[in-house]
């Protein structure tokens, strides 16, 4: 009996090529799956990742509320076209503290992962305001009322808390000191002391121009300018990546 034969059986019976069928699925995902048990972590560890500030964590459920991610990734891909104008592509780690995720899956604007630091709180303010002031030819919606919000801080501390609850490291202190901690980030004359003990590198500033109130545009504009600048890419070791 040829190999050829011997395949006839299989194809000929339905029950047979069903099992056999299935067998070659699970030797596959078995393949797959089995060796993410053993690694020591599945999210590569990278210098620089810290939780959100109170006020940049009110910025990213403005974003969320407001839909952004529905024109806006924040997922750069290691492709060169992408890498050449976003900056270094997107790591696991960088997004280890959303809960959930803003990867998002369409780009009618631009990819947000590293907009951080690439222009003034000020140009953000006027771009959110009316992006046609600044980008003629944009399609943007305009978001000019974040600015005339008052931001609703009641609900700070428990954001922290669900957030440790599903993994992310706020300690006691940071939410003790969640509403304090937000106020200070705003408040560039105040004393942001202890907000800069419990969150590295944190940028203290009045983000909307507006310094007699806290408003969702500052919570907005504080949460864009620290995307994609926590980890240090200048000293960053892509060897250790394979490792
Ligand atoms: C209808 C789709 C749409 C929505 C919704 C949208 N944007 Fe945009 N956004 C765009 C487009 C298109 C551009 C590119 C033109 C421009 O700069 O205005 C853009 C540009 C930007 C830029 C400048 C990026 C860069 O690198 O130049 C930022 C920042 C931004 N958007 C933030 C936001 C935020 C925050 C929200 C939610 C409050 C939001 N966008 C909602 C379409 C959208």
């Amino acid at each position: 009996m040829s190999i050829l034969d011997r395949h006839d059986v299989i194809e000929r019976n339905v029950t047979l090529l069903l099992v056999l069928s299935l067998l070659v699925v699970c030797i596959g995902g078995i393949v797959e799956i089995a060796p993410l048990f053993f690694f020591q972590n599945t999210i590569e560890k990278v210098d620089g990742m810290r939780p959100y500030t109170p006020l940049e964590l009110a910025g990213r459920n403005i974003y969320v509320r407001e839909g952004c991610y529905v024109c806006h990734s924040q997922m750069i891909r290691p492709f060169r076209d992408e890498v050449e104008r976003y900056g270094h592509y997107s790591l696991a780690a960088e997004s280890m503290y959303d809960h959930p995720f803003q990867w998002g899956s369409a780009r009618t604007g631009p990819d947000l992962a590293r907009v951080g630091d690439r222009y003034s709180s000020q140009w953000q303010v006027d771009h959110l305001n009316d992006p046609r002031a600044v980008v003629p030819e944009s399609i943007m919606p305009r978001y000019g009322f974040l600015a005339e919000t008052p931001l609703d801080t009641r609900l700070i501390g428990a954001d922290l808390v669900a957030n440790s609850r599903v993994g992310v490291p706020y300690d006691q202190a940071m939410i003790d000191n969640a509403k304090a901690d937000l106020f200070a980030q705003a408040n560039p004359d105040g004393d942001a002391g202890g907000l800069r003990s419990r969150y590295a590198k944190v940028r203290v500033e009045d983000f909307d121009g507006d310094p007699t109130r806290v408003t969702e545009m500052d919570a907005l504009v504080a949460y864009l300018q620290v995307l994609g600048t926590m980890v240090d890419f200048s000293s960053y070791d892509e060897s250790a990546n394979n490792r």
